[in-house]
């Protein structure tokens, strides 16, 4: 498994795939509506809670913001895939006008469906995008030239039954092989195995997706656990990914895909592009 470690500084910014992080806190001061279309006022009025809105609103800002400031870049993509973290916050989100904003809109790809797409004046554009919420924060990515899907998890402590029912054999002995014993490190690596599926049920390749497809997800090529460690004491959220290839399997079907995830003791945020 070809496996590297990245640790860019968060300027040198490439086009290829990129990731923004807005924790909900920072909209306090956000007028909301001023930034969303009607379609997207519509929605956002009905969802059940502060939370949800505050959740659903800073997923769409770091997704427009994304796309905007990809409107700015030339169409550089790099010839390896390594994604980028762009940590947003309410003074970052003021680089482009409400006006700008509005007319980048994030939208359910169908009526049937609430895959996000996006719609820019009006029309559908081809750049895929991804959302997640977890914790307090949200993030975004937008994928050039082929599909990817980001998840974000707090790692916390889970039912045993639910780590038997959702994870394989082989699943469990790489985390039991990675842990050590210690049950911060089991949470945290049981937690990216679980972004890992979310990210594959993301991506559409499991039909009809839901979390209740997730136990016959299995992830197989693991990364290796020596660069995963430095997560487990970090406070802070770095442009440190470790980006590595990994195969999803269901029954007989395979897909290879490429891997990335960062984190803190915390939070995983993992990317998936096929
Ligand atoms: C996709 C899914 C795994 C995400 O679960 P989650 O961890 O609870 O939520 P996250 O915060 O990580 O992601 C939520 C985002 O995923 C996106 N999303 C939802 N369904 C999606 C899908 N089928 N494909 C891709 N992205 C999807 C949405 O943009 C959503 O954000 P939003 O509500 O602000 O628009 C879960 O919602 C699911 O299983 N959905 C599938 C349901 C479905 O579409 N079934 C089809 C008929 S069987």
């Amino acid at each position: 498994m070809a496996m590297h470690y990245d640790s860019r500084p968060s300027s040198a910014l490439n086009w290829g795939c990129r990731v923004a992080l807005l924790e909900s806190r920072e909209l306090r001061s956000v007028e909301s509506a001023r930034y969303l279309s009607n379609r997207e006022i519509a929605k956002y009025i009905v969802l059940p809670s502060q939370s949800r809105r505050s959740a659903w609103l800073a997923g769409r800002l770091a997704a427009k913001y994304l796309f905007l400031n990809r409107l700015e870049m030339s169409a550089e993509t790099n010839r390896q895939w390594v994604p980028t973290l762009v940590k947003l916050s309410s003074q970052a989100l003021g680089a482009y006008s409400p006006w700008m904003y509005q007319q980048v809109e994030v939208l359910p790809s169908e009526s049937t469906s609430s895959h996000p797409k996006i719609v820019w004046c009006g029309k559908d554009r081809r750049e895929s995008v991804s959302l997640s919420h977890a914790g307090g924060a949200s993030c975004a990515c937008i994928g050039i030239g082929s599909p990817t899907a980001v998840d974000i998890e707090t790692a916390v402590p889970r039912i045993d039954a639910f780590y038997r029912n959702t994870f394989t054999r082989a699943e469990r002995d790489w985390v039991a092989r990675g842990a050590e014993g210690e049950s911060i490190r089991s949470d945290w690596l049981y937690t990216l195995l679980w972004t890992l599926k979310e990210s594959a049920l993301k991506l559409g390749w499991v039909n009809p997706a839901s979390v209740w497809d997730l136990p016959r997800i299995e992830i197989d090529g693991l990364p290796g656990l020596n660069h995963i460690g430095q997560f487990w004491y970090s406070r802070k959220m770095d442009n440190e990914f470790v980006v590595s290839t990994a195969r999803v399997r269901e029954h007989c079907r395979a897909m290879q895909t490429q891997v990335a995830f960062t984190g803190t003791r915390n939070l995983i945020l993992t990317v998936m592009n096929l």
